[in-house]
């Protein structure tokens, strides 16, 4: 982080089930929502992170200008799933030149596709192990193909993309600005958005391990389509809202598929646990439109017997209530975890 209060950027959230924007402003004391908006996407524009449909996102990203009256050019923006790749890796000791020069060499042998298709980022992470003569370097390798269709979306709605970084480390941003750091802790943020899971397992403010899973809301709404044979729209309405004579048969799908959710989120902490030596997990902190969802963050506490509970992105940031319908922030709140984390990055970052 810059210490010097640099230029502000616009947060631009592309979730697979809508677009999010946010600015905040830097106070004296903290931070103040400047700016906010969400704007729905037509199902299958985004699938398994992929922009199929162009045009619908630069829709979307226009209208949230126009109707936000938003000014700020410079975005920051993330992206996640399966063409993102994050490995821990231990180097000797070198200088920032040095890794800078390696890191393309080194990274060859932990990524596993051509590496001339990615772009590699990396971050110096405070040491772990009781090696003096090495450190621990966060690797981050994106696909090119995937981060030149986000630029060419953001470029294409009249936005210039600064930072562009990733989701799991986006809610990192936003919990840190919001929780005190607990030393020692180690605590898994969960993040359930429509089409995917990101967890990022932090430990004194270090990321020691991340996944992504491509699973999340749309796998109920799905099921729920396929149950009634409604459209998709109907069937996430059916799913937020219940019915009156579905009821019973719309929990038990969310139940089974909340089931599902917090297994595969189980599996990816116990790996996590049997190759770590850092210690237990002593809080999950969920985010994403589906923590939302009181039966989902109820059977994952469940399933893994750790405490869960639900993040407030705004927990620490100032919101004017003149400004903002606050009933609206507390209800989307859960939704806008990566957008804060991206508005909290500035020109220059890392
Ligand atoms: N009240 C609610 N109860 C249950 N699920 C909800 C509720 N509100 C929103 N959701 C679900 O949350 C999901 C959207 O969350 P979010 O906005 O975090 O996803 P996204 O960022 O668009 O997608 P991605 O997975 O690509 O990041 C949808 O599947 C939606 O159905
Ligand atoms: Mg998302």
């Amino acid at each position: 982080m810059l210490l010097s209060r640099s230029k502000s950027l616009l947060g631009l959230d592309i979730g697979s089930s809508s677009v999010k924007v946010l600015e905040l402003k830097e106070t004296k004391t903290g931070y103040q929502l400047a700016n906010f908006g969400v704007e729905p996407l037509p199902h299958e524009t985004i699938v398994d992170s992929t922009i199929m449909n162009a045009p619908a996102v630069v829709a979307a990203i226009r209208k949230l200008i126009s109707a936000n009256q938003i000014k700020t050019k410079d975005v920051a923006t993330s992206v996640s799933g399966h063409s993102v790749i994050i490995r821990k890796i231990t180097l000797p000791l070198m200088t920032d030149e040095e890794i800078a020069s390696n890191i393309q060499w080194e990274a060859e042998q932990y990524i596993p596709f051509d590496i001339n298709e990615v772009n590699i980022d990396y971050q110096r992470l405070e040491s772990t192990s009781d090696d003096q003569g090495s450190q621990d370097v966060l690797l981050v390798a994106v696909k090119k193909d995937m981060v030149n269709d986000y630029v060419a979306v953001i470029n294409e709605a009249g936005l210039t993309p600064v930072v562009m970084d990733v989701d799991a480390f986006s809610v990192q941003n936003m919990y840190e600005v919001n929780y005190e750091l607990q030393r020692g802790k180690v605590i898994a943020l969960v993040n359930i958005g429509a089409g995917v899971i990101n967890i990022n397992i932090v430990h004194n403010g270090n990321s020691v391990f991340t996944r992504d899973m491509s699973i999340g809301g749309n796998h109920l709404t799905e099921e729920i389509q396929k149950r009634f044979g409604v459209s998709f729209d109907e069937a996430e309405q059916l799913k937020i809202n219940g019915s009156g004579d579905r009821k019973a048969e719309i929990e038990e799908i969310v139940e089974n598929l909340s089931q599902a959710i917090a297994l595969e989120t189980q599996r990816s902490l116990d790996f996590f646990i049997a190759t770590s030596s850092i210690g237990h997990i002593s809080q999950v902190y969920l985010s994403g439109g589906c923590a939302k969802s009181p039966r989902l963050a109820e059977t994952i506490q469940k399933q893994i017997g750790i405490p869960v509970e639900v993040v407030n992105p705004f927990n620490n940031i100032e919101i004017s209530p003149n400004k903002f319908d606050m009933d609206y922030i507390r209800d989307v709140g859960p939704l806008c975890g990566v957008a804060v984390g991206l508005a909290l990055r500035r020109v220059g970052d890392k």
